[in-house]
């Protein structure tokens, strides 16, 4: 006896108006077919074959390869993507678990109560039902007075009555594999659409006086489908919920989790206390005891124990140990920044490396440099890296100090202890301890303001 799932992810997703596959939309960071595919991966489900068809190589390109697939080349509804499965099913698969792979928010628990009740009711189909306030769009369960499953009306060939039903289908069910396999060769497309409809399964199962038996989620939105962009941006708000309540469980603050944007790949260690408007993307790992935000944008980034970032954008860039961060710094890609190493005001880094204690302080860019431990930019200093052509790299070494305003035209080494002048430009290499200074001599004229009148001198300083 083995257990399989189905995927049905081979539509196009027509309503979401998009040349983007639906399943490949994303939500808090990751596309919706992920979520779908985790949650299966961690059934107790001997195997998963997903349903690809529109983009199908996209699609597959987006998915772990343990993870089998057929393509479904045209796409002529659900019951004709779980009819194309079916060929690929292996002889001793006998369960069979079919969700659509637009359904992102399902949680394992709900689908091991749903496997449970299909067992325990030796069904030959279980399908999960969900009571909705606004069913619109979904198909509508129909039960005979005794409350037994009689079948699944989709919204467009629905009458009213039936449209007034609060029970929808979730597109989620569990097959006994014979029963599944009969039904499927007596679908037809005698619809609206035109269609293969899986839940056409039902009817004709129930028909046949097989065993065919409803459960319902627990949490209807749980169920939500996404069909369109307004239930992307739903199920996005139910997702993000669902992650900062479980960062918040996990002993980080989040001044305002309305206002907190975790993707669903992050980490976040404990005592980390999150502001507003962050926004944490990609595979970004934060440790404990940092602080972030307001306003952050963190894409793809290490941010070490007890660091502070504050309204600032960190794309791939590596921030040590109580590190600090902004206000107003950009940290590109490539930024390693040391042990409480600092970049502050209206800052831009890239593929730098700041070593332990150095800071740059203010208004600096910082391209291509290597900048040993301990030492200090000046404001208004930048690194002069490209050429037009290349790009070349700047050596601070340990302790050096680099006065205000200093152009740093690449490539070039200030060693170690080393000083530069305030605005100088400089070209050459400064040794050790040395003093590198390149500006004109400044000279006062004495005498320059003309004489005002004592009346204007009075008005202007009375
Ligand atoms: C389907 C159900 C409806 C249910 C709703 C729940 C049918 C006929 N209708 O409607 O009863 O309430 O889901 O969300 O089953 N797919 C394929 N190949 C196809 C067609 C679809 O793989 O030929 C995939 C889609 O990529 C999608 C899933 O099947 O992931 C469901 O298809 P969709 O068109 O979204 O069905 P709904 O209209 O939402
Ligand atoms: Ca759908």
């Amino acid at each position: 006896m083995g257990s399989v799932a189905i995927v049905l992810a081979a539509g196009e997703g027509t309503r979401m108006k998009s040349v983007i596959p639906k399943v490949l939309h994303q939500l808090c960071d990751r596309p919706m077919l992920a979520y779908v595919l985790d949650t299966v991966t961690a059934l107790a489900i001997d195997r998963t074959l997903v349903v690809l068809g529109f983009g199908a190589d996209q699609v597959r390109a987006s998915i772990d390869t343990a993870v089998d697939s057929v393509v479904q080349e045209e796409q002529l509804g659900t019951g004709h993507a779980v009819k194309t499965a079916a060929r690929a099913l292996r002889a001793d698969e006998d369960q069979i678990l079919v969700l659509p792979g637009d359904a992102p928010l399902i949680t394992l628990d709900t689908l091991q109560r749903l496997l449970q009740a299909h067992r325990q009711g030796a069904a030959a189909a279980t399908m999960l039902t969900a009571v909705l306030p606004d069913p619109a769009g979904y198909g509508r369960v129909v039960r005979d007075a005794g409350g037994e499953l009689v079948r699944v009306v989709e919204e467009s060939d629905a009458d009213d009555v039936t449209r007034a039903i609060h029970e929808v289908n979730t597109s989620i069910y569990v097959f006994a594999r014979k029963p599944l396999l009969g039904a499927l060769e007596r679908l037809d497309r005698s619809n609206t659409q035109s269609e293969y409809y899986l839940t056409d399964v039902i009817q004709i199962l129930a028909g046949q006086g097989e065993r065919v038996l409803a459960a319902q989620a627990g949490d209807a939105l749980e169920t939500l489908g996404i069909n369109s962009r307004a239930q992307l941006a739903e199920a996005a708000a139910l997702m993000r919920r669902r992650i900062n309540r479980g960062w918040m469980d996990e002993g980080v603050t989040l001044e305002d989790p309305a206002m907190t944007y975790i993707g669903g790949l992050a980490r976040i260690g404990r005592d980390t206390v999150i502001r507003p408007l962050t926004f944490i993307a990609g595979a970004t790992v934060i440790g404990e005891g940092c602080l972030l935000g307001p306003s952050c944008r963190i894409q793809n980034s290490r941010i070490a124990d007890g660091a502070r970032v504050q309204e600032s954008v960190l794309v791939e860039c590596d921030i040590g140990e109580n590190a600090d961060v902004g206000p107003y710094a950009s940290v590109r890609p490539g930024t390693v920044l040391g042990p409480g190493a600092k970049l502050g005001t209206f800052v831009e880094a890239k593929n730098t490396k700041v070593g332990r204690g150095s800071k740059v302080p203010h208004l600096s860019y910082m391209g291509d440099a290597d900048i040993g431990e301990n030492a200090n930019v000046g404001a208004g200093s930048i690194t002069c890296n490209y050429d037009g052509e290349k790009k070349h790299r700047t050596v601070i070494e340990d302790e050096a100090f680099i006065g205000s305003d200093t152009m740093l035209v690449a490539p070039v080494k200030i060693g170690r202890g080393a000083v530069t002048g305030a605005g100088s430009a400089i070209t050459k290499d400064v040794p050790e301890g040395a003093l590198g200074v390149e500006r004109a001599q400044q000279k006062n004229i004495s005498g320059w303001r003309p004489r005002r009148k004592k009346g204007e001198d009075e008005r202007d300083n009375p």
